[in-house]
């Protein structure tokens, strides 16, 4: 097990200058899923706190919704497309193996002159982005950065498998980030962590080069997310409260200077354990799992831009960003607005 720990001594501070999120428009309701296998809706609400999750379009893939999100993060940070230096999306559910996935946002946001590459941390993965483009910039070798978190996950699902299909959402959220001038806010810390020796408890066994899909397993669902959901469930809760804990120590801060924690959203009650533990109070939390299910890479994201949109994050107020996913990888994040 690896714990890489990081609180910004190196480099010039760098801010979040902008967030943008896309959902597609299809939503699919417990109600649905009913119809697709045996489950109900007592059951995913009871479990999970998921109501409902959107799904893409036919023919709306990964790159689509992550260049939405990054657009109206650009928006709103007031850079244009053409201005942007690098771009990192984070998803498991790339369009394509090769080239990467920000290859392709790169193309249709118009970002011709910036360096564009994917990270693969699963759920932790935007804040994974997060620390590499804050380094990146505040190292001064690139002035301003674009980063994604992008699902398609519903091309990853088994249909059939009642244990992991209610679960999942597609969707994207973004972030800019900028060197920060004249107090402007600042990521003030961050943790990220992995432990590789439990990656068999979430993962897509086939498609990939150790078990390339064949016509001989081809109907056996080897493309599709996997999971053991009850270890995963344990380890969730641990290294969440780890890296929250961490984080917020290493920003010099406590518990109660956080106005906002926004956590993954992969289930209520892994939520609800994690802010029990840290004694937040339930308020300061940020929730939407009820209305996207688990959109892996992108949850954070999309969960950030929301609550920013919202009013629920002013200039001065801390934040805490924390995250968990397959990897296992964990992360956290704290910043000032
Ligand atoms: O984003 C990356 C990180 N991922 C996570 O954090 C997910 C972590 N895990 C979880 O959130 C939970 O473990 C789940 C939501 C996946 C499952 O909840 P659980 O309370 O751990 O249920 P379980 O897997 O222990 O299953 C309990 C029962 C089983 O039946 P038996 O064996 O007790 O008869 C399952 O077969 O519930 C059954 N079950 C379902 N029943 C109705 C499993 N899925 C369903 C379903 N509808 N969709």
């Amino acid at each position: 097990m690896s714990q890489v720990a990081s609180n910004g001594s190196s480099g010039s501070p760098v801010r979040i200058a902008g967030t943008g999120s896309y959902l597609p428009e299809k939503i699919l309701t417990n109600e649905d899923l009913e119809k697709l296998v045996e489950t109900s809706d007592e059951w995913i609400t009871s479990r999970t706190g998921i109501k409902q999750r959107r799904v893409a379009a036919e023919g709306e893939l990964t790159s689509h919704m992550a260049a939405k999100a990054g657009e109206k993060a650009l928006e709103q940070a007031g850079i244009d497309g053409a201005d942007v230096e690098l771009i990192i999306v984070s998803t498991i559910t790339p369009d394509t193996l090769t080239p990467a996935t920000a290859c392709y946002v790169q193309q249709h946001i118009g970002a011709l002159k910036s360096v564009a590459f994917d990270v693969s941390a699963a759920c932790s993965g935007f804040l994974y982005a997060l620390e590499i483009a804050r380094h990146s910039i505040g190292s001064g070798a690139f002035n301003n950065a674009l980063i994604i978190g992008a699902e398609k996950l519903s091309a990853f699902v088994n249909w059939t498998d009642r244990n992991t299909c209610v679960l999942f959402g597609d969707g994207a959220g973004a972030a800019v980030l900028t060197r920060s001038e004249n107090g402007d806010g600042r990521i003030l810390s961050s943790r990220l962590g992995t432990d590789g020796a439990q990656a068999e408890l979430l993962n897509i066994p086939g498609g990939g080069s150790a078990c390339p899909i064949t016509p001989e397993n081809a109907d056996q669902n080897l493309a599709s997310l996997a999971m053991q959901g009850r270890e995963v469930f344990k380890h969730a809760v641990n290294a969440m409260k780890r890296a929250a804990e961490d984080a917020i120590e290493s920003a010099g801060l406590t518990a109660a200077d956080i106005k906002l924690v926004i956590p993954h959203q992969a289930n209520i009650r892994i939520i609800d354990a994690i802010v029990d533990r840290l004694e937040v109070p339930s308020e300061n939390v940020f929730i939407n799992v009820d209305k996207y299910g688990n959109t892996s890479a992108a949850a954070v994201a999309i969960a950030l831009d929301e609550a920013h949109r919202q009013g629920r994050i002013e200039k001065g107020d801390k934040v805490l960003l924390v995250a968990f996913g397959a990897g296992l990888t964990w992360a956290s994040a704290v910043v000032e607005w």
